[in-house]
């Protein structure tokens, strides 16, 4: 039955918007103490004495801890997968914890940690990707065909540098890690995507057996990408909670999670493209330089997706890391596809241009069926649909080509933009399991987290579409690791691990009850009919491989919490796409930019749950306006870490920068991705917005804008 689903409701969302939903940081324990970090307010150095006397006499204060509660922890120094840093003298970044201070109550803890006075040894530093000291480290390339030789033979070259710029993640969860030591067993509880990590970061960090620590995190209020990994305080909480014999709980101030949690580093792309005579794109040379930290782990890895874009067969990918002074970057929601799509697609639209193409249908024409990197075919690939239907419905037929050369009466200048978006199809195993009771309850364990993307309603739609039970009593815990064994839940991974295994459950269990009824036919829900035999409860378990996944992805897993395969599995590629058109309005006299409407076609694969579905890409394409207009996080290049540090001064785009969006699926099932013929949405909806955006800017005012945000001074 591979027939569309239903529009059903997000099943969490009444829970939501009463508030009833718990985040990490409101379970409430007995005893509960409160922490605060002391942030160095220097960017490097070392810390050689600290101060702790006034601090300690302030009454309520229960313990403060320094590097030298940390002694024997064993960080290994990198961080992302690996067990993150604790409490160090080595000062690597402006912010970086220096001490943690528990006491009685949050006011105490806060003042506390203002009284604590840390000594520093300075040294020089370089916080900027254009600073002294900046170390070039060139990283691993990638390379498809003959540049050289393709270049030589082109007739029409194109060559620029599109800059992006230091973005920091703005949940409205804050980062916050609460921990409870409680009858031999460490119970963490963070708003997460990867209860995993969590669990193993802190038990090699802390040298425990995992087995006595469980972490939880069923609800996070935002992540996408921040909230991958354990987190800097993650250990450091739980190590005070230990030491103390209390829960501990840590809520990080917004602006220390400027400083301190992972960011969207600086980007500077080099594009040269060149076209045959006649008119073909056939070659691409893409540099990408990011700025990283002095030991950070996040690859620059922009190639994946900008080489799959359109069918150019010649591709010459080269990145590289410019070290500096600075907390770590990693990844934000489509972190290597969102910039590198930015650059590639807007000197995609500056060749259509110089050639005097419509940029519509010059793309339509470089359409492919192969993945030129593997030479393998792809799975399924809509993206020319996605362009048909959303030329169609954006009206595009009726734009003037000319830049300038649509204007309202008042003199406001309209520019329509277009952009494509790839994001690879990437899977995880899951084992789960699937209980149902003759009470009426249904529980579907399985590895997901869940940070608004609505993968609970992805579950139940497959659920109830396969099986007669219960919508009101059907329990979901994910992001548990006492519930099911978990992963990290990101690279838009999501539906296409955890639903599968959803389906391939209620297949089980169905197979399951027909055995058990053995010919009997009985009438009603599974419920009644376990009833009616006087059964309990029946309940089944599912091991779900992706494509070419085999029982050493199951140890990998085991071994390392990680086991994503994809975007090239064994006989073809998967990726989903998203087609962008974007309306700009730009204001006479102040060049202010608008944004009133946006429409964007996506294709990925078979559509699981519209709802969430429309609401991922209304969400990424928001994010993508407000990165083409509105976020940069400024770096101070006097004293090093960043300025604007709330979301008063880092601009986010708010609802008066928000028009019309209007949003679409081809949902066509992919046929080799998985039973449900699903792919990865919740990235894609954001890759190719922002360069949609600088299109119609270019369109609107025949400025082109290389770098972001796109300013009204940029516009003057
Ligand atoms: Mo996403 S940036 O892979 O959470």
């Amino acid at each position: 039955m591979n027939t569309p689903f239903p529009d059903r409701d997000r099943i969490d969302a009444h829970a939501k918007v009463r508030g009833a939903t718990t985040y990490a940081a409101d379970a409430p324990f007995p005893g509960l103490l409160y922490a605060m970090t002391v942030p160095s307010p220097v960017t490097k150095g070392t810390l050689t004495a600290l101060d702790t006397e006034d601090a300690a006499a302030i009454p309520g204060v229960v313990r403060i801890l320094t590097a030298e509660d940390f002694a024997h922890a064993v960080p290994n120094g990198t961080h992302m997968g690996a067990p993150p840093p604790t409490l160090e003298t080595a000062i690597a970044y402006r912010g970086q914890p220096l001490a943690l201070v528990v006491a009685e109550t949050l006011e105490i803890a806060i003042e506390a940690a203002e009284a604590v006075r840390p000594v520093i040894e300075e040294e020089p530093f370089s916080a900027l990707f254009s600073s002294p000291g900046a170390v070039r480290e060139p990283a691993e390339a990638s390379h498809v065909g003959d540049t050289e030789a393709a270049f030589a033979e082109a007739e029409t070259v194109i060559e620029a540098e599109y800059v992006s710029p230091t973005q920091h993640h703005n949940p409205m969860e804050l980062t916050s890690t609460t921990a409870v030591w409680a009858d031999g067993q460490l119970t963490i509880y963070e708003g997460s995507q990867n209860s995993a990590a969590m669990r193993s970061a802190v038990a090699s960090l802390l040298g425990l057996d995992p087995a006595i620590v469980d972490a939880k995190s069923p609800t996070a209020g935002g992540a996408f990408g921040q909230k991958g990994w354990a987190q800097r305080q993650t250990a450091i909480v739980a190590h005070a909670a230990m030491l103390i014999g209390r829960p501990v709980k840590l809520v990080m101030p917004r602006a220390q999670v400027f400083h301190v949690a992972t960011h969207r580093p600086h980007i500077v792309h080099r594009i040269r493209l060149g076209a045959d005579a006649s008119g073909r794109m056939v070659a691409i040379d893409h540099d990408a330089a990011q700025q990283n930290s002095r030991q950070g782990p996040f690859p620059p890895h922009y190639h994946e997706a900008a080489m799959r874009l359109y069918d150019i067969p010649n591709y010459n990918g080269t990145a590289m890391d410019v070290r500096t002074d600075v907390s770590n970057p990693a990844h934000m929601r489509a972190p290597y596809e969102h910039p590198a799509i930015f650059a590639m697609e807007s000197a995609i639209d500056e060749l259509a241009v110089a050639l005097d193409r419509d940029p519509v249908a010059f793309r339509m024409a470089h359409d492919g069926t192969v993945d030129p990197y593997t030479g393998q075919p792809y799975s399924s690939r809509f993206l020319n649909e996605c362009f048909t239907e959303g030329a169609a419905r954006f009206g595009w037929e009726r734009r003037t080509p000319a830049p300038g050369s649509m204007t309202a009466a008042d003199g406001t200048q309209i520019g329509w933009g277009v952009s494509a978006g790839v994001y690879p199809a990437l899977v995880h195993p899951a084992i789960a399991t699937l209980r149902i009771t003759a009470d009426g309850r249904t529980r579907f364990a399985v590895a997901g987290h869940e940070f608004g993307q609505g993968i609970r309603t992805v579950l139940a739609n497959v659920l109830l579409r396969e099986l007669d039970i219960r919508e009101d009593r059907l329990d979901i815990p994910i992001g548990d690791t006492t519930a099911a064994r978990q992963h990290l839940t990101a690279g838009s991974w999501g539906s296409f691990s955890a639903a599968p295994a959803a389906l391939a459950a209620a297949e089980r269990m169905r197979a399951a009850l027909a055995e058990l009824l053995d010919g009997r036919e009985i009438g009603g829900t599974i419920h009644q009919q376990l009833a009616t035999i006087k059964r309990p409860f029946l309940e089944v378990e599912v091991t779900q491989l992706g494509p070419g996944q085999d029982a050493a992805t199951l140890e990998q897993w085991q071994n390392y919490n990680f086991a994503v395969t994809g975007p090239a599995y064994p006989g073809f590629t998967a990726m989903s796409y998203i087609a962008h058109f974007v309306e700009v309005r730009v204001e006479p006299r102040t060049r202010r930019v608008r944004v009133p409407r946006v429409v964007s076609i996506a294709d990925c694969g078979r559509v699981l749950s519209p709802r969430t579905a429309q609401s991922q890409v209304r969400g990424g394409v928001i994010w993508g306006i407000g990165h083409a207009l509105r976020e940069a996080t400024e770096t101070d290049p006097r004293y090093g870490g960043y300025l604007n540090c709330d979301i008063a001064d880092y601009v986010v785009a708010v609802n008066a920068d928000i028009g019309e969006i209007e949003v679409g699926f081809i949902d066509r099932p992919d046929p080799l991705a998985n039973a449900l013929g699903a792919k990865g949405l919740g990235e894609v909806a954001m890759v190719g917005v922002s360069a949609a955006v600088g299109n119609a800017v270019f369109h609107a005012t025949g400025r082109r804008i290389r770098e972001l945000p796109i300013r009204i001074e940029h516009l003057l």
